[in-house]
Protein backbone atom coordinates (compact mmCIF):
# COMPACT_ATOMS: atom_id res chain seq x y z
CA UNK A 1 0.00 0.00 0.00
CA UNK A 2 3.21 2.38 0.62
CA UNK A 3 4.43 1.62 -2.69
CA UNK A 4 0.84 2.65 -4.36
CA UNK A 5 0.55 5.59 -2.53
CA UNK A 6 4.09 6.87 -3.50
CA UNK A 7 4.03 6.10 -6.97
CA UNK A 8 0.69 7.13 -7.45
CA UNK A 9 1.20 10.22 -9.32
CA UNK A 10 4.11 9.45 -11.23
CA UNK A 11 2.09 6.43 -12.48
CA UNK A 12 -0.92 7.71 -13.97
CA UNK A 13 1.50 10.34 -15.70
CA UNK A 14 3.43 7.59 -17.25
CA UNK A 15 0.18 5.82 -17.94
CA UNK A 16 -1.41 8.68 -19.74
CA UNK A 17 1.91 8.86 -21.66
CA UNK A 18 1.91 5.84 -23.01
CA UNK A 19 -1.67 5.35 -23.58
CA UNK A 20 -1.39 7.11 -27.08
CA UNK A 21 0.97 4.16 -28.07
CA UNK A 22 -1.78 1.15 -27.07
CA UNK A 23 -4.35 3.09 -28.94
CA UNK A 24 -2.46 3.03 -32.38
CA UNK A 25 -2.13 -0.57 -31.82
CA UNK A 26 0.84 -1.12 -30.16
CA UNK A 27 1.37 -4.69 -28.51
CA UNK A 28 -1.35 -5.24 -25.72
CA UNK A 29 -0.07 -8.16 -23.94
CA UNK A 30 3.46 -6.37 -23.04
CA UNK A 31 2.60 -2.74 -22.14
CA UNK A 32 4.34 0.16 -23.55
CA UNK A 33 5.82 0.99 -19.85
CA UNK A 34 7.31 -2.71 -19.82
CA UNK A 35 8.92 -2.20 -22.98
CA UNK A 36 10.33 1.16 -21.43
CA UNK A 37 11.80 -0.20 -18.59
CA UNK A 38 12.35 -3.65 -20.15
CA UNK A 39 10.47 -5.59 -17.39
CA UNK A 40 9.13 -7.78 -20.37
CA UNK A 41 12.81 -9.45 -20.21
CA UNK A 42 12.18 -9.48 -16.22
CA UNK A 43 8.98 -11.17 -16.76
CA UNK A 44 10.07 -14.05 -18.87
CA UNK A 45 12.80 -14.34 -17.24
CA UNK A 46 11.11 -15.30 -13.73
CA UNK A 47 8.52 -17.44 -15.65
CA UNK A 48 10.54 -19.17 -17.87
CA UNK A 49 7.93 -22.01 -18.93
CA UNK A 50 5.47 -19.88 -19.85
CA UNK A 51 5.94 -17.48 -23.15
CA UNK A 52 7.76 -19.78 -25.51
CA UNK A 53 6.18 -23.41 -25.31
CA UNK A 54 2.18 -22.21 -25.05
CA UNK A 55 2.97 -19.76 -27.76
CA UNK A 56 4.17 -21.91 -30.30
CA UNK A 57 1.28 -24.84 -29.11
CA UNK A 58 -1.39 -22.15 -29.71
CA UNK A 59 -0.29 -21.02 -33.47
CA UNK A 60 0.22 -24.47 -34.22
CA UNK A 61 -3.88 -24.63 -33.63
CA UNK A 62 -5.52 -24.84 -36.60
CA UNK A 63 -8.37 -22.37 -35.52
CA UNK A 64 -5.59 -19.91 -35.04
CA UNK A 65 -4.31 -20.58 -38.66
CA UNK A 66 -8.31 -19.83 -39.80
CA UNK A 67 -8.80 -17.08 -37.55
CA UNK A 68 -6.00 -14.89 -39.35
CA UNK A 69 -2.15 -16.66 -38.00
CA UNK A 70 0.40 -14.62 -36.46
CA UNK A 71 -0.59 -10.81 -37.83
CA UNK A 72 -0.49 -9.33 -34.39
CA UNK A 73 -3.02 -8.10 -31.64
CA UNK A 74 -6.19 -8.89 -31.95
CA UNK A 75 -9.38 -8.10 -29.83
CA UNK A 76 -11.53 -10.89 -28.89
CA UNK A 77 -14.80 -10.66 -28.09
CA UNK A 78 -16.71 -12.80 -26.13
CA UNK A 79 -20.28 -12.50 -25.41
CA UNK A 80 -23.32 -15.63 -24.68
CA UNK A 81 -25.02 -14.86 -28.57
CA UNK A 82 -23.36 -13.90 -31.36
CA UNK A 83 -25.31 -12.53 -33.73
CA UNK A 84 -23.30 -14.26 -37.31
CA UNK A 85 -25.07 -12.34 -40.31
CA UNK A 86 -27.24 -15.40 -42.03
CA UNK A 87 -28.15 -14.59 -45.80
CA UNK A 88 -31.69 -14.08 -46.26
CA UNK A 89 -32.44 -13.64 -42.65
CA UNK A 90 -33.44 -9.69 -40.81
CA UNK A 91 -31.17 -9.62 -37.39
CA UNK A 92 -32.68 -7.51 -34.46
CA UNK A 93 -29.86 -5.12 -33.60
CA UNK A 94 -30.09 -5.23 -29.74
CA UNK A 95 -27.65 -2.79 -27.68
CA UNK A 96 -25.00 -5.60 -27.53
CA UNK A 97 -25.25 -6.23 -30.78
CA UNK A 98 -24.52 -2.51 -32.47
CA UNK A 99 -21.75 -2.13 -29.62
CA UNK A 100 -19.77 -5.21 -30.34
CA UNK A 101 -19.63 -4.37 -34.07
CA UNK A 102 -18.63 -1.03 -33.30
CA UNK A 103 -15.77 -2.25 -31.22
CA UNK A 104 -14.63 -4.71 -33.64
CA UNK A 105 -14.86 -2.09 -36.35
CA UNK A 106 -11.61 -1.19 -37.85
CA UNK A 107 -9.98 -3.59 -35.72
CA UNK A 108 -8.49 -7.09 -35.89
CA UNK A 109 -10.98 -9.08 -34.12
CA UNK A 110 -12.95 -12.09 -33.62
CA UNK A 111 -16.39 -12.82 -32.12
CA UNK A 112 -16.75 -15.71 -29.96
CA UNK A 113 -19.75 -17.07 -28.06
CA UNK A 114 -22.38 -19.38 -28.63
CA UNK A 115 -23.82 -19.95 -32.14
CA UNK A 116 -27.57 -19.74 -30.67
CA UNK A 117 -28.04 -23.43 -31.64
CA UNK A 118 -28.78 -26.62 -29.60
CA UNK A 119 -26.35 -29.52 -30.66
CA UNK A 120 -25.61 -32.76 -28.51
CA UNK A 121 -22.34 -33.40 -29.85
CA UNK A 122 -19.81 -31.19 -28.58
CA UNK A 123 -18.13 -28.98 -30.93
CA UNK A 124 -13.89 -29.32 -30.46
CA UNK A 125 -13.07 -26.24 -32.12
CA UNK A 126 -15.58 -23.21 -32.61
CA UNK A 127 -16.90 -23.09 -36.31
CA UNK A 128 -14.94 -20.16 -37.83
CA UNK A 129 -17.03 -17.85 -40.24
CA UNK A 130 -16.15 -14.52 -41.86
CA UNK A 131 -18.39 -12.05 -42.75
CA UNK A 132 -18.07 -8.62 -43.96
CA UNK A 133 -14.39 -8.21 -42.71
CA UNK A 134 -15.65 -9.99 -39.05
CA UNK A 135 -14.40 -13.50 -38.02
CA UNK A 136 -17.07 -15.51 -35.73
CA UNK A 137 -16.29 -18.37 -33.77
CA UNK A 138 -19.06 -20.06 -32.53
CA UNK A 139 -19.65 -23.18 -30.24
CA UNK A 140 -23.04 -24.99 -29.67
CA UNK A 141 -24.52 -25.60 -26.54
CA UNK A 142 -26.36 -29.06 -25.32
CA UNK A 143 -29.89 -28.68 -23.80
CA UNK A 144 -29.29 -29.36 -20.64
CA UNK A 145 -26.33 -26.31 -21.27
CA UNK A 146 -28.66 -24.43 -22.21
CA UNK A 147 -31.75 -25.43 -19.66
CA UNK A 148 -29.38 -24.53 -16.85
CA UNK A 149 -26.78 -21.36 -17.84
CA UNK A 150 -29.32 -19.63 -20.21
CA UNK A 151 -32.66 -20.11 -19.20
CA UNK A 152 -31.82 -20.85 -15.86
CA UNK A 153 -28.80 -19.22 -13.60
CA UNK A 154 -28.70 -15.98 -16.13
CA UNK A 155 -32.33 -15.95 -17.33
CA UNK A 156 -34.62 -16.74 -14.28
CA UNK A 157 -31.52 -15.61 -11.66
CA UNK A 158 -29.48 -13.10 -12.72
CA UNK A 159 -31.37 -11.11 -14.71
CA UNK A 160 -34.04 -10.16 -12.32
CA UNK A 161 -31.87 -9.69 -9.70
CA UNK A 162 -29.77 -7.16 -11.36
CA UNK A 163 -33.33 -5.88 -12.71
CA UNK A 164 -34.42 -5.26 -8.54
CA UNK A 165 -36.69 -8.20 -9.34
CA UNK A 166 -35.85 -10.32 -6.68
CA UNK A 167 -39.50 -11.41 -6.07
CA UNK A 168 -39.00 -13.44 -9.38
CA UNK A 169 -35.72 -15.09 -8.85
CA UNK A 170 -35.57 -18.87 -8.91
CA UNK A 171 -32.34 -20.02 -8.00
CA UNK A 172 -31.62 -23.41 -8.01
CA UNK A 173 -28.21 -25.40 -7.65
CA UNK A 174 -28.59 -27.48 -10.64
CA UNK A 175 -28.92 -24.34 -12.44
CA UNK A 176 -25.63 -22.89 -10.86
CA UNK A 177 -23.61 -25.73 -11.35
CA UNK A 178 -24.53 -25.44 -15.17
CA UNK A 179 -23.91 -21.90 -15.43
CA UNK A 180 -20.00 -22.44 -14.21
CA UNK A 181 -19.97 -25.39 -16.39
CA UNK A 182 -20.76 -23.33 -19.75
CA UNK A 183 -18.20 -20.94 -18.46
CA UNK A 184 -15.48 -23.37 -18.10
CA UNK A 185 -16.49 -24.70 -21.79
CA UNK A 186 -16.28 -21.00 -22.90
CA UNK A 187 -12.96 -20.76 -21.26
CA UNK A 188 -11.85 -23.80 -22.78
CA UNK A 189 -12.75 -23.06 -25.82
CA UNK A 190 -11.42 -19.45 -26.17
CA UNK A 191 -8.21 -21.02 -24.41
CA UNK A 192 -7.35 -23.11 -27.88
CA UNK A 193 -7.05 -20.29 -29.71
CA UNK A 194 -6.19 -17.65 -28.00
CA UNK A 195 -2.94 -16.23 -28.43
CA UNK A 196 -0.72 -14.17 -25.70
CA UNK A 197 -0.92 -10.84 -26.98
CA UNK A 198 -4.79 -11.04 -28.08
CA UNK A 199 -7.18 -8.39 -25.77
CA UNK A 200 -10.07 -10.03 -24.42
CA UNK A 201 -13.75 -8.39 -23.87
CA UNK A 202 -16.26 -10.22 -21.61
CA UNK A 203 -20.04 -8.85 -22.22
CA UNK A 204 -22.53 -9.09 -20.48
CA UNK A 205 -24.08 -10.99 -16.98
CA UNK A 206 -23.99 -14.92 -18.70
CA UNK A 207 -19.86 -14.93 -18.11
CA UNK A 208 -19.06 -13.32 -15.11
CA UNK A 209 -16.88 -16.25 -13.85
CA UNK A 210 -14.72 -16.23 -17.61
CA UNK A 211 -11.74 -14.34 -16.56
CA UNK A 212 -11.36 -16.30 -13.29
CA UNK A 213 -11.65 -19.48 -15.82
CA UNK A 214 -9.20 -17.79 -17.68
CA UNK A 215 -6.55 -16.89 -15.11
CA UNK A 216 -7.19 -20.51 -13.50
CA UNK A 217 -5.78 -21.79 -17.31
CA UNK A 218 -3.10 -19.67 -17.39
CA UNK A 219 -3.73 -16.99 -19.47
CA UNK A 220 -2.56 -13.36 -18.25
CA UNK A 221 -4.31 -11.70 -21.02
CA UNK A 222 -5.77 -8.31 -20.26
CA UNK A 223 -9.34 -9.15 -19.53
CA UNK A 224 -12.18 -6.45 -19.40
CA UNK A 225 -15.97 -7.04 -18.86
CA UNK A 226 -18.89 -4.68 -19.51
CA UNK A 227 -22.20 -5.24 -17.81
CA UNK A 228 -25.04 -4.32 -20.47
CA UNK A 229 -27.38 -4.40 -18.10
CA UNK A 230 -28.25 -2.82 -14.54
CA UNK A 231 -26.44 -3.34 -11.36
CA UNK A 232 -28.45 -3.48 -8.17
CA UNK A 233 -27.80 -2.09 -5.12
CA UNK A 234 -25.75 -4.28 -2.51
CA UNK A 235 -28.95 -5.40 -0.58
CA UNK A 236 -30.37 -6.92 -3.50
CA UNK A 237 -27.24 -8.15 -5.05
CA UNK A 238 -26.54 -10.10 -1.54
CA UNK A 239 -30.01 -11.87 -2.19
CA UNK A 240 -27.91 -13.98 -4.78
CA UNK A 241 -27.11 -17.34 -3.18
CA UNK A 242 -23.26 -17.90 -3.68
CA UNK A 243 -22.81 -14.12 -4.72
CA UNK A 244 -19.27 -14.59 -4.08
CA UNK A 245 -18.55 -17.21 -7.22
CA UNK A 246 -20.27 -15.25 -9.48
CA UNK A 247 -20.72 -11.27 -8.54
CA UNK A 248 -17.10 -11.93 -6.81
CA UNK A 249 -15.71 -13.79 -9.85
CA UNK A 250 -15.83 -10.18 -11.35
CA UNK A 251 -12.37 -9.09 -9.59
CA UNK A 252 -10.70 -11.44 -11.75
CA UNK A 253 -11.22 -8.84 -14.78
CA UNK A 254 -8.78 -5.86 -14.97
CA UNK A 255 -11.63 -3.57 -15.80
CA UNK A 256 -15.42 -3.75 -15.29
CA UNK A 257 -17.32 -1.21 -17.12
CA UNK A 258 -20.97 -0.34 -16.20
CA UNK A 259 -23.95 1.72 -18.08
CA UNK A 260 -24.04 4.20 -15.31
CA UNK A 261 -22.47 5.72 -12.29
CA UNK A 262 -25.28 4.59 -10.37
CA UNK A 263 -24.10 0.89 -11.37
CA UNK A 264 -20.84 1.52 -11.16
CA UNK A 265 -21.83 2.96 -7.56
CA UNK A 266 -23.96 0.54 -6.54
CA UNK A 267 -20.84 -2.72 -7.38
CA UNK A 268 -18.20 -0.22 -5.46
CA UNK A 269 -20.21 -1.02 -2.55
CA UNK A 270 -20.44 -4.94 -3.41
CA UNK A 271 -17.10 -4.79 -3.35
CA UNK A 272 -16.23 -3.26 -0.35
CA UNK A 273 -18.46 -5.64 1.41
CA UNK A 274 -16.04 -8.28 -0.09
CA UNK A 275 -13.87 -9.75 3.06
CA UNK A 276 -10.35 -7.52 3.12
CA UNK A 277 -11.67 -5.66 -0.23
CA UNK A 278 -9.26 -2.28 -0.16
CA UNK A 279 -10.43 0.91 -2.52
CA UNK A 280 -7.56 2.53 -4.05
CA UNK A 281 -6.97 5.40 -6.02
CA UNK A 282 -9.09 6.20 -9.30
CA UNK A 283 -11.90 3.58 -9.00
CA UNK A 284 -9.40 0.52 -8.54
CA UNK A 285 -9.68 -2.40 -6.16
CA UNK A 286 -7.80 -4.52 -4.74
CA UNK A 287 -9.43 -8.11 -3.45
CA UNK A 288 -7.35 -10.92 -2.34
CA UNK A 289 -4.19 -9.69 -3.82
CA UNK A 290 -6.25 -8.79 -7.22
CA UNK A 291 -6.93 -5.50 -8.79
CA UNK A 292 -9.21 -4.76 -10.24
CA UNK A 293 -10.50 -1.43 -11.49
CA UNK A 294 -14.14 -0.65 -12.07
CA UNK A 295 -15.58 2.64 -14.65
CA UNK A 296 -19.24 3.69 -16.12
CA UNK A 297 -18.95 3.63 -19.87
CA UNK A 298 -22.44 4.28 -21.32
CA UNK A 299 -23.29 1.99 -24.43
CA UNK A 300 -24.16 4.23 -27.32
CA UNK A 301 -25.33 3.74 -31.00
CA UNK A 302 -23.65 5.22 -34.50
CA UNK A 303 -25.58 8.35 -34.41
CA UNK A 304 -24.69 9.82 -37.59
CA UNK A 305 -25.31 6.97 -39.33
CA UNK A 306 -28.25 5.95 -37.65
CA UNK A 307 -29.98 9.80 -38.68
CA UNK A 308 -28.50 8.70 -41.98
CA UNK A 309 -30.27 5.47 -42.10
CA UNK A 310 -33.84 7.03 -40.83
CA UNK A 311 -33.62 10.08 -43.24
CA UNK A 312 -33.60 7.78 -46.05
CA UNK A 313 -35.83 5.30 -44.46
CA UNK A 314 -38.75 7.93 -44.11
CA UNK A 315 -38.60 7.80 -47.71
CA UNK A 316 -38.89 3.88 -48.36
CA UNK A 317 -42.62 2.43 -49.00
CA UNK A 318 -42.65 1.09 -46.04
CA UNK A 319 -42.72 4.65 -44.20
CA UNK A 320 -45.29 5.40 -46.65
CA UNK A 321 -47.40 2.92 -46.27
CA UNK A 322 -47.42 3.51 -42.53
CA UNK A 323 -48.01 7.67 -43.09
CA UNK A 324 -51.10 6.42 -45.41
CA UNK A 325 -52.40 4.32 -43.17
CA UNK A 326 -52.66 6.39 -39.80
CA UNK A 327 -55.01 9.05 -41.94
CA UNK A 328 -54.00 12.01 -40.34
CA UNK A 329 -53.87 10.04 -36.96
CA UNK A 330 -50.65 11.02 -34.57
CA UNK A 331 -48.08 8.48 -33.60
CA UNK A 332 -47.30 6.96 -30.18
CA UNK A 333 -44.37 4.82 -30.45
CA UNK A 334 -43.05 1.71 -27.70
CA UNK A 335 -40.41 -0.78 -29.27
CA UNK A 336 -38.90 -3.41 -26.38
CA UNK A 337 -38.22 -6.88 -26.34
CA UNK A 338 -41.40 -8.67 -24.27
CA UNK A 339 -39.64 -8.53 -21.03
CA UNK A 340 -41.22 -7.39 -17.76
CA UNK A 341 -38.39 -4.96 -16.68
CA UNK A 342 -39.77 -3.21 -20.37
CA UNK A 343 -42.76 -1.62 -18.41
CA UNK A 344 -44.90 -2.77 -21.19
CA UNK A 345 -48.32 -3.07 -18.63
CA UNK A 346 -47.70 0.22 -16.71
CA UNK A 347 -47.35 1.89 -20.22
CA UNK A 348 -50.71 0.53 -21.65
CA UNK A 349 -52.03 1.62 -18.22
CA UNK A 350 -50.93 4.74 -18.72
CA UNK A 351 -52.17 4.94 -22.36
CA UNK A 352 -55.43 3.65 -20.66
CA UNK A 353 -55.19 6.64 -18.08
CA UNK A 354 -55.14 8.89 -21.04
CA UNK A 355 -57.71 8.48 -23.44
CA UNK A 356 -59.89 8.37 -20.15
CA UNK A 357 -59.08 11.87 -19.39
CA UNK A 358 -58.34 13.17 -22.48
CA UNK A 359 -61.40 12.39 -24.58
CA UNK A 360 -60.51 14.98 -26.99
CA UNK A 361 -57.81 12.93 -28.11
CA UNK A 362 -59.78 10.18 -28.59
CA UNK A 363 -59.74 8.92 -32.30
CA UNK A 364 -56.99 11.38 -32.59
CA UNK A 365 -54.11 9.10 -31.54
CA UNK A 366 -52.81 5.64 -31.86
CA UNK A 367 -50.35 3.78 -29.79
CA UNK A 368 -47.62 1.54 -32.33
CA UNK A 369 -46.25 -1.05 -29.57
CA UNK A 370 -43.54 -2.89 -31.60
CA UNK A 371 -42.68 -6.20 -29.17
CA UNK A 372 -40.77 -9.08 -30.44
CA UNK A 373 -41.17 -12.30 -28.27
CA UNK A 374 -38.08 -13.01 -26.43
CA UNK A 375 -37.31 -16.04 -24.34
CA UNK A 376 -40.93 -17.47 -24.83
CA UNK A 377 -39.60 -20.96 -22.92
CA UNK A 378 -39.22 -18.86 -19.27
CA UNK A 379 -42.54 -19.19 -17.55
CA UNK A 380 -42.60 -15.47 -16.60
CA UNK A 381 -42.21 -14.16 -19.90
CA UNK A 382 -45.04 -16.44 -21.03
CA UNK A 383 -46.78 -14.40 -18.18
CA UNK A 384 -45.87 -11.35 -19.50
CA UNK A 385 -46.72 -12.05 -22.80
CA UNK A 386 -50.56 -12.97 -21.80
CA UNK A 387 -50.78 -9.87 -19.64
CA UNK A 388 -49.86 -7.48 -22.34
CA UNK A 389 -52.20 -9.39 -24.70
CA UNK A 390 -55.18 -9.57 -22.28
CA UNK A 391 -54.43 -5.46 -21.13
CA UNK A 392 -54.51 -4.68 -25.23
CA UNK A 393 -57.64 -6.12 -26.02
CA UNK A 394 -59.52 -4.14 -22.90
CA UNK A 395 -58.26 -1.36 -24.09
CA UNK A 396 -59.45 -1.40 -27.84
CA UNK A 397 -62.61 -3.16 -27.35
CA UNK A 398 -63.42 -0.46 -24.33
CA UNK A 399 -62.40 3.15 -26.26
CA UNK A 400 -61.69 1.65 -30.28
CA UNK A 401 -64.31 2.64 -32.87
CA UNK A 402 -65.05 0.61 -35.89
CA UNK A 403 -62.96 3.46 -37.84
CA UNK A 404 -60.12 3.52 -34.74
CA UNK A 405 -58.03 1.20 -33.50
CA UNK A 406 -56.26 2.47 -29.93
CA UNK A 407 -53.46 0.50 -29.97
CA UNK A 408 -51.68 -1.40 -32.55
CA UNK A 409 -49.86 -4.43 -30.96
CA UNK A 410 -46.97 -5.88 -33.40
CA UNK A 411 -44.70 -9.22 -32.16
CA UNK A 412 -42.48 -8.95 -35.28
CA UNK A 413 -39.18 -7.95 -35.62
CA UNK A 414 -38.03 -5.06 -38.22
CA UNK A 415 -35.31 -4.77 -39.63
CA UNK A 416 -33.06 -1.83 -38.14
CA UNK A 417 -33.88 0.10 -41.23
CA UNK A 418 -37.54 -0.09 -41.38
CA UNK A 419 -37.39 0.45 -37.62
CA UNK A 420 -35.70 3.95 -38.35
CA UNK A 421 -38.20 4.93 -40.78
CA UNK A 422 -41.01 4.36 -37.89
CA UNK A 423 -38.92 6.16 -35.51
CA UNK A 424 -38.43 8.95 -37.38
CA UNK A 425 -42.60 8.74 -38.40
CA UNK A 426 -43.34 8.84 -34.58
CA UNK A 427 -44.23 11.97 -32.84
CA UNK A 428 -43.71 10.46 -29.61
CA UNK A 429 -42.07 7.58 -28.02
CA UNK A 430 -42.43 6.02 -25.03
CA UNK A 431 -40.10 4.51 -23.48
CA UNK A 432 -41.84 3.59 -20.14
CA UNK A 433 -38.51 0.35 -18.20
CA UNK A 434 -38.87 -0.13 -15.05
CA UNK A 435 -35.20 -0.71 -14.53
CA UNK A 436 -32.65 -0.48 -17.71
CA UNK A 437 -29.08 -0.95 -18.46
CA UNK A 438 -29.15 1.77 -21.31
CA UNK A 439 -32.23 1.94 -23.90
CA UNK A 440 -30.63 1.79 -26.79
CA UNK A 441 -35.03 2.45 -28.32
CA UNK A 442 -34.41 6.04 -26.44
CA UNK A 443 -31.01 6.80 -28.30
CA UNK A 444 -31.99 5.59 -31.60
CA UNK A 445 -35.31 7.89 -31.36
CA UNK A 446 -33.36 10.91 -30.97
CA UNK A 447 -31.10 10.06 -33.49
CA UNK A 448 -33.90 9.37 -36.24
CA UNK A 449 -35.49 12.62 -35.57
CA UNK A 450 -36.50 15.35 -38.39
CA UNK A 451 -34.03 18.39 -35.97
CA UNK A 452 -36.55 20.76 -37.70
CA UNK A 453 -39.62 18.86 -36.87
CA UNK A 454 -38.44 16.58 -34.07
CA UNK A 455 -41.02 14.19 -32.27
CA UNK A 456 -41.19 14.40 -28.69
CA UNK A 457 -38.85 11.71 -26.59
CA UNK A 458 -41.07 10.35 -23.15
CA UNK A 459 -38.23 8.70 -20.96
CA UNK A 460 -38.24 6.27 -17.68
CA UNK A 461 -35.99 7.88 -15.03
CA UNK A 462 -35.24 4.56 -14.72
CA UNK A 463 -33.73 3.90 -17.83
CA UNK A 464 -29.65 4.19 -17.78
CA UNK A 465 -29.97 6.87 -21.08
CA UNK A 466 -31.96 9.19 -18.57
CA UNK A 467 -28.46 10.22 -16.86
CA UNK A 468 -27.55 11.41 -20.43
CA UNK A 469 -30.70 12.40 -22.31
CA UNK A 470 -31.68 14.82 -19.98
CA UNK A 471 -34.11 17.05 -21.94
CA UNK A 472 -36.88 14.35 -22.86
CA UNK A 473 -39.61 14.68 -20.64
CA UNK A 474 -38.39 12.46 -18.33
CA UNK A 475 -41.80 10.15 -15.97
CA UNK A 476 -41.86 7.74 -13.21
CA UNK A 477 -43.69 4.86 -14.99
CA UNK A 478 -44.97 3.74 -11.56
CA UNK A 479 -47.42 6.72 -11.67
CA UNK A 480 -50.17 6.31 -14.84
CA UNK A 481 -51.36 10.20 -13.89
CA UNK A 482 -47.54 11.39 -14.75
CA UNK A 483 -47.49 9.29 -17.81
CA UNK A 484 -50.60 10.16 -19.65
CA UNK A 485 -49.76 14.14 -18.45
CA UNK A 486 -46.51 13.59 -20.17
CA UNK A 487 -48.03 12.16 -23.25
CA UNK A 488 -50.77 15.00 -23.45
CA UNK A 489 -48.01 17.65 -23.02
CA UNK A 490 -45.77 15.55 -25.75
CA UNK A 491 -48.36 15.58 -27.98
CA UNK A 492 -49.27 19.59 -27.70
CA UNK A 493 -45.69 20.67 -27.46
CA UNK A 494 -45.22 23.35 -29.41
CA UNK A 495 -42.13 23.25 -32.47
CA UNK A 496 -39.99 25.31 -30.78
CA UNK A 497 -39.90 23.27 -27.47
CA UNK A 498 -39.61 20.30 -29.35
CA UNK A 499 -36.39 21.54 -30.90
CA UNK A 500 -35.14 22.99 -27.87
CA UNK A 501 -35.24 19.38 -25.83
CA UNK A 502 -34.49 17.52 -29.12
CA UNK A 503 -30.84 19.42 -29.71
CA UNK A 504 -28.95 19.30 -26.95
CA UNK A 505 -29.65 15.26 -26.99
CA UNK A 506 -28.76 14.85 -30.65
CA UNK A 507 -25.59 16.82 -29.97
CA UNK A 508 -24.56 15.00 -26.97
CA UNK A 509 -25.58 11.53 -29.01
CA UNK A 510 -23.20 12.78 -31.74
CA UNK A 511 -20.14 13.19 -29.38
CA UNK A 512 -20.97 10.49 -27.16
CA UNK A 513 -21.58 7.48 -29.77
CA UNK A 514 -20.72 3.89 -30.37
CA UNK A 515 -17.34 4.53 -31.34
CA UNK A 516 -16.14 6.58 -28.55
CA UNK A 517 -17.82 4.24 -26.07
CA UNK A 518 -15.26 1.12 -27.96
CA UNK A 519 -12.51 3.75 -27.64
CA UNK A 520 -12.92 4.91 -24.02
CA UNK A 521 -13.54 1.83 -22.82
CA UNK A 522 -10.81 -0.06 -24.27
CA UNK A 523 -8.22 2.84 -23.40
CA UNK A 524 -9.06 2.37 -20.15
CA UNK A 525 -8.15 -1.29 -20.49
CA UNK A 526 -4.91 -0.44 -21.26
CA UNK A 527 -3.90 1.98 -18.92
CA UNK A 528 -5.40 -0.41 -16.06
CA UNK A 529 -2.85 -2.82 -17.65
CA UNK A 530 -0.17 -0.92 -17.24
CA UNK A 531 -0.81 0.42 -13.81
CA UNK A 532 -1.35 -2.97 -12.91
CA UNK A 533 2.05 -4.27 -14.04
CA UNK A 534 3.83 -1.76 -13.13
CA UNK A 535 2.56 -1.98 -9.76
CA UNK A 536 3.09 -5.65 -9.73
CA UNK A 537 6.88 -5.06 -11.31
CA UNK A 538 7.31 -2.27 -8.02
CA UNK A 539 6.07 -4.57 -5.44
CA UNK A 540 8.59 -7.24 -6.51
CA UNK A 541 11.37 -4.75 -7.17
CA UNK A 542 10.30 -3.58 -3.21
CA UNK A 543 10.15 -6.79 -1.61
CA UNK A 544 12.30 -9.28 -3.24
CA UNK A 545 12.36 -11.90 -1.22
CA UNK A 546 8.78 -12.26 -0.61
CA UNK A 547 6.33 -14.51 -3.15
CA UNK A 548 3.82 -12.32 -5.28
CA UNK A 549 0.95 -12.27 -3.76
CA UNK A 550 -0.66 -11.70 -7.39
CA UNK A 551 -2.67 -14.51 -8.42
CA UNK A 552 -2.43 -12.74 -12.27
CA UNK A 553 1.48 -13.60 -12.38
CA UNK A 554 2.12 -16.50 -10.49
O1 LIG B 1 -27.90 -6.86 -22.44
C1 LIG B 1 -29.11 -7.43 -22.58
C2 LIG B 1 -29.24 -8.10 -23.91
O2 LIG B 1 -28.14 -8.93 -24.17
C3 LIG B 1 -29.44 -7.11 -25.05
O3 LIG B 1 -28.30 -6.63 -25.62
C4 LIG B 1 -30.26 -7.89 -26.01
O4 LIG B 1 -31.14 -7.09 -26.71
C5 LIG B 1 -31.01 -8.86 -25.14
O5 LIG B 1 -30.38 -8.90 -23.89
C6 LIG B 1 -31.05 -10.21 -25.80
O6 LIG B 1 -31.34 -11.21 -24.93
P1 LIG B 1 -31.27 -12.73 -25.36
O7 LIG B 1 -29.90 -12.98 -25.91
O8 LIG B 1 -31.56 -13.46 -24.10
O9 LIG B 1 -32.32 -12.91 -26.40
Amino acid sequence: MVAYDLIGGSLIALGALSIATMRVGANWGVSALDRTFGLQEAASVRHPSRGGERRQHQHREPSVVALGGNMGPRLIIVSNRVAVPEPGTKQMAGGLVVAVKAALRNRTGVWFGWSGKIDETETAQPRIVERNHITYAVIDLSKTDFEEYYNGLANRVLWPILHYRVDLQKYSRDDHSGYMRVNCLFADKLSAFLREDDVIWVHDYHLMPLAHEMRARGHRNPIGFFLHIPCAPLDILLTLPHHDEILGALTYYDLVGFQTENDRDNFAAYLLAMPGAKEGRGLTFEVEGRQTRIGAFPVSIETAAYARLARNAARSPLAKEIRESLTGLRLVLGVDRLDYSKGIVRRINAFDRFLEVNPEWRSRVTLLQITPRSRSDLKDYAAIENEVTTLISRVNGHYGEASWTPIRYINRFYSRTALSGIYRAADVALVTPLRDGMNIVAKEYVAAQDPENPGVLILSQFAGAAAELTTALIINPHESDAVAAALKRGLEMPLFERRERHGPMLEHLLVHNIERWAEDYLAALAETRQRTSLMSELRAFLSPSKPSTDRRQP
